[in-house]
């Protein structure tokens, strides 16, 4: 009947539009800064979203606004030590996550990471974490494979001598099995997921169709993997699968596949990526400094163990702030009667985050000239509890990463292994644009999913003698 009427069905129109417009207007986040827009919509954040630009779109808006901004109707955005400790650390693990998460459920069950609330997560948690403990990371066992990897990505090296190398694909060499991992690695489901996110009824009845243009996850071999692997018994001691199967944790098998495919995905991608970014920065001439001063240390303390290595530790800092693996927001739930966060008050149910990418570069009085790659900055006395409470690659207070430990005895073995023996250039076929970010969910990859480079061996009896790299450069614009 209504839609019979054209008046009626006008004036209906009209009076939810008002009525929209007048809750936009009132909302309490109205007083937060912020363009006019994201008042009223969150169609120009969608739009960046599904364009793989969430991130630097966000970032422009700091820069322009400041540390708080409201991005959505209903989400802000903060890049301030404060938005920090409040949002992830309050409470020990912070606000509860949001149904973003639902979207790395896998075969339908929740693990650590995409468990919503503290109660499930601690369960969790309380499983698993002993394993990720630095302790045992630092236990032989996971050091020998770790060690292992690394010579075998060396050797790899070695044999590009006089070609290029392909770093984006190549660090997938840090594990086990290559074609599984490029399932995981190379996920091209932005898109799809996205609207899955969004509009999880309209993803329901056109899903097979928007597959077609829009890629959905999948990975077969992994799944294989996972499952045959967790239907083993008397798995090695230090691994993860002999605590889940610990029959105090009455953990059913497919909880436990779920949750090893989860960590081979959150392993492989981060490591890899920041691995990527970080000697695609060091390759370039402007900081070819970086990798003699990198291999002046290396070379003159071959003993010394991997963590023990300063300049080594603040290369690693600096990639990961300039290029954090997970460089976009991890969003929260204000719990219900609503917090002040950063001297803002924000309404119960508001969805907030906070964004490595910015944090790392907002505030010029922890980290001055943000955009430059300066492993010195954390050699510095001055400033260093500050540049360590912003620093957020790796997430902060009880939900933060698990597998830091693990992540940074990775690199720094592998970057330990190949800037001892090799110098690294960018190949001069890169384009431009082949580095820029490009968001994927979570984490980032180039652009140009490619990152090729090329290894000059440096003599091994030289020691400390200056590799005259420029006699192997080629012309990089
Ligand atoms: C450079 C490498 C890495 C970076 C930058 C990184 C970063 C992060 C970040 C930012 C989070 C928080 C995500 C959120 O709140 O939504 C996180 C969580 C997590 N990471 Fe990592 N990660 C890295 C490597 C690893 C590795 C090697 C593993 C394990 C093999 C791992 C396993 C996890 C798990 C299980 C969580 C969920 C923790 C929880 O909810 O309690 N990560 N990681």
């Amino acid at each position: 009947m209504l839609l019979l009427n054209p008046l009626l069905l006008g004036a209906t129109c009209l009076v939810l539009a008002i009525l929209y417009v007048y809750r936009c207007v009132a909302s309490p986040l109205r007083s937060l800064p912020g363009p006019k827009t994201s008042l009223f919509s969150s169609w120009i954040l969608k739009y960046h979203e599904l364009h793989a630009n969430r991130t630097r779109y966000i970032h422009g808006l700091h820069q322009r606004y400041g540390p708080v901004v409201r991005i959505a109707p209903n989400e802000v955005s903060f890049a301030s030590l404060e938005g920090v400790k409040e949002i992830y650390g309050s409470g020990g693990s912070g606000y509860d996550k949001t149904e973003f998460y639902n979207l790395f459920t896998i075969y339908g069950r929740r693990t650590m990471f995409s468990t919503l609330n503290k109660e499930d997560h601690a369960r969790r948690k309380r499983v698993l974490a002993d394993r990720y403990a630095n302790t045992n990371i630092l236990k032989s066992g996971s050091l020998d494979g770790i060690r292992e990897r690394s010579r075998r990505f060396v050797k790899r090296c070695s044999k590009s001598v006089g070609g290029t190398v392909d770093l984006f694909a190549f660090t997938i060499m840090l594990l086990t099995d290559e074609e599984i991992m490029k399932q995981v690695t190379f996920d091209d489901s932005l898109q799809n997921r996205l609207i899955q996110y969004y509009n999880p009824t309209l993803h329901g009845i056109i899903g097979s169709v928007l597959s077609l243009f829009a890629k959905p996850r999948e990975t077969p071999l992994a799944d294989d993997l996972v499952i045959s692997a967790t239907a083993k018994t008397s798995p090695e001691q230090f691994t993860l699968l002999s605590r889940m199967q610990d029959k105090n944790y009455d953990m059913a098998q497919i909880d436990m596949a779920a949750e090893c495919l989860d960590h081979m995905a959150a392993g492989i991608d981060t490591t890899g990526d920041a691995l990527c970014f970080l000697m695609w920065e060091i390759s370039q001439p402007g900081s070819w400094h970086v990798q003699r001063r990198l291999r002046d240390e290396l070379r003159k303390n071959p003993e010394a163990n991997f963590d023990k290595l300063p300049y080594l530790d603040a290369v690693v800092s600096e990639g990961l702030r300039c290029f954090p693996a997970i460089p976009m927001s991890l969003p929260r739930y204000v719990p219900a009667g609503g917090r002040t966060i950063d001297g803002y008050f924000v309404p119960g149910g508001t969805i907030v985050s906070c964004q490595a990418y910015s944090a790392h570069r907002i505030d010029e009085a922890v980290f001055p000239q943000p955009e430059t790659f300066n492993p010195d900055r954390w050699l510095q006395e001055a400033g260093e509890l500050d540049r360590k409470r912003l620093f957020f690659a790796f997430a902060s207070g009880g939900r933060g990463c698990i597998g830091k430990h693990l992540a940074l005895a990775e690199m720094k073995i592998l970057l330990r292994d190949v800037y001892s023996r090799f110098a690294t250039l960018p190949d001069s076929s890169m384009a431009a644009g082949d580095m820029e970010m490009s968001d994927q969910l979570i984490s980032s990859q180039p652009r140009g999913k490619k990152c090729l480079l090329r290894l000059v061996p440096v003599d091994g009896d030289e020691t400390l003698e200056i590799v005259d790299m420029s006699e192997h450069a080629v012309r990089y614009d």
